[in-house]
Formats: C-alpha cells, structure tokens, sequence
C-alpha cells in the first residue's frame, strides 16, 4: 500500500489507525491490512429511509446531549444522532450508561404533534417496536419489560431513555435514545446484559438492524393515535405477572406486576394486597440487575 501510494509505512498506519477509531474492523498481518466487517455505521445514510436526517459521529459524549443541542436549534422531526463511542453515555436514574464499540447508541429527534400526557406512547412505540425488529431480524425471543427495557432471558440487550420539552401543553420535541448491545461484550462489566453477537455467537449488521428499525417505527408514530400501543406493548411484555422490585430516585418498593394502565402507569400489587400505581422508575424482576 505504502508503495503504491508513495507514502511511508507509518502514514499507511495512521490513516489506517483513524479507520479503526471510527469504527472500521480492520485486521492487519505480515501481508497488510484487511476490512473484516465493520465500518457498517459509517455508510449509514446510504441505507437508511429517504427524508431523514442521519448523523454519524465517531464519538461524542451522549447522543442525548447532542440530539438537545441540535433540537433546541431547530431539527428536523426523525433526525437520527448516532454515535460509535459515547464518552459519557447514560442510562435512567442518573446512571451510567457503558458504551463499548460495537454496539449502536442512537438518540432519535421527534416532533409528533401530541399532547405532551400523550408522549408515554412514543417511548412505549419505540420499545415495542425495536423488540418487534431484532425478533424478525434474529429470531431471539426479545421481551419488553417495564417501563422501556429489551430482555432476552431476563438479561439486558436494550435500555431506552427519553427526554422532552414541551411548548404549551404540547411537545416540542421528545428525543429517544436507544442503546442497543450489537457487537459489544456487556457482560464482562454487567452480568446481567447481554449482546446480540453473544446470544448468536456471531456478529451482525448494525446497519441492517438501524435501518429496519426506523422504517417500521416511523410507520408507527404516523399512526399512533390509531393504535393501542400500550395493548400491543402488554402482548410483549416480561413484566406482567412477574414480583418485581421497583427503584426510584428516592425510594424502592416490592410487589407484583398486576398491569399496566393505558397511561403507561404500572400496577404494582403489594403483600397486603393493597395496589399502587407506579409512573416512573426502574424496575428488575425477582432480583434480576438489568
Ligand atoms: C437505561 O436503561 O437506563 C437507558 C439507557 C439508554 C442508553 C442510550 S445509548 C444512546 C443514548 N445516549 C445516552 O447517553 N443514553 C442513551
């Protein structure tokens, strides 16, 4: 390469070392350099459904930080924030969020024209149908679990945090982040999470899955006045039925999941069989960590 280019080896090396940073899988060997499979984020917008904003950035601190920035600014409804590796990436509750490479951590920018009472339907949309795609996509039994996580086996593949604003008693913007373990080996630091890769025990398209998504969700928010989401939401939920703790900010508490309501409330059913409507929280089932 060096001499074909009439560079040193060292300038092949740099550029080669700027690929793999941002997220090219690049092998090397006595004989050069080879593309294993990645790199797949960075042709994104070739893939992805016409009229949407795609960004791809090889590292930012939250995509939720930079999808804020951007919707303050005046973004367009669907812009798509992506990024390979998240410095400060974070999850519900204050909590960290680890973003190794290899997985897709996304916040995608929304502007339905909802009631902000209404915007549960958006994340619970979102949670459902990302469960829907990675079933027809790997066939993986994945389960949502209250209020927007993806299990599979009661191990944690996807968390979902959503932030709004609101003008008037309408939203502004809800933004929806999504990280979803792809590629990534969660389960050396978190136990309880798992990676696509890892229940296949190959690696797959972070585009494909991408893509796929955001066809079918942006189908559903056309229609979501239409539909019962929280309805289709309980037919995939691991949740209902289950003794569940659930931790807030302040508080923690026990009982079973009796249901959800139609304001994504959960009901919780304590020992004394007094009941409790749940609105915001995590929950983790029978002492599961996700
Ligand atoms: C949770 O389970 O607590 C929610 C995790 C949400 C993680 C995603 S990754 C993309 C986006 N950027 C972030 O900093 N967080 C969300």
């Amino acid at each position: 390469m060096s001499s074909a280019l009439g560079v040193s080896r060292v300038a092949v090396w740099k550029q080669i070392k700027a690929l793999i940073n941002e997220g090219y899988d690049i092998e090397s060997s006595s004989r050069g350099y080879g593309l294993k499979t990645g790199g797949d984020l960075v042709g994104l917008s070739l893939a992805s459904p016409p009229g949407n904003r795609i960004m791809f950035f090889p590292s930012l601190s939250s995509t939720m930080d930079r999808a804020r920035l951007l919707a303050r600014n005046g973004t367009p409804h669907f812009t798509v924030v992506i990024a390979e590796h998240q410095e400060k990436g974070r999850g519900r509750l204050n909590r960290t969020w680890l973003s190794q490479r290899g997985g897709l951590w996304f916040t995608i920018v929304l502007r339905p024209n909802l009631p902000a009472q209404l915007s549960f339907k958006v994340n619970f949309a979102a949670s459902l149908c990302l469960a829907q795609t990675l079933n027809l996509l790997f066939n993986i039994n994945a389960r949502v679990k209250w209020p927007n996580d993806i299990l599979v086996d009661d191990q944690k593949l996807v968390g979902l945090l959503s932030e709004m604003e609101t003008r008037g008693d309408m939203i502004s913007f809800v933004n929806v982040g999504i990280g979803i373990n792809v590629n990534n080996q969660p389960e050396k630091e978190q136990p309880n999470a798992v990676s696509i890769s890892t229940i296949l025990g190959q690696r797959v398209s972070r585009v494909e899955i991408l893509s796929q998504f955001l066809v079918s969700f942006q189908d559903i928010l056309e229609n979501i006045l239409k539909k019962n989401i929280i309805e289709l939401w309980k037919r995939q939920s691991s949740t209902i039925g289950q003794q569940v703790r659930i931790e807030t900010l302040n508080e923690q508490f026990e009982g079973v999941a009796l249901d959800v309501d139609e304001s994504g409330a959960l009901i919780l059913m304590h020992g004394d069989q007094t009941t409790q409507r749940v609105i915001y929280g995590d929950c983790f089932h029978r002492g599961v960590h996700s």
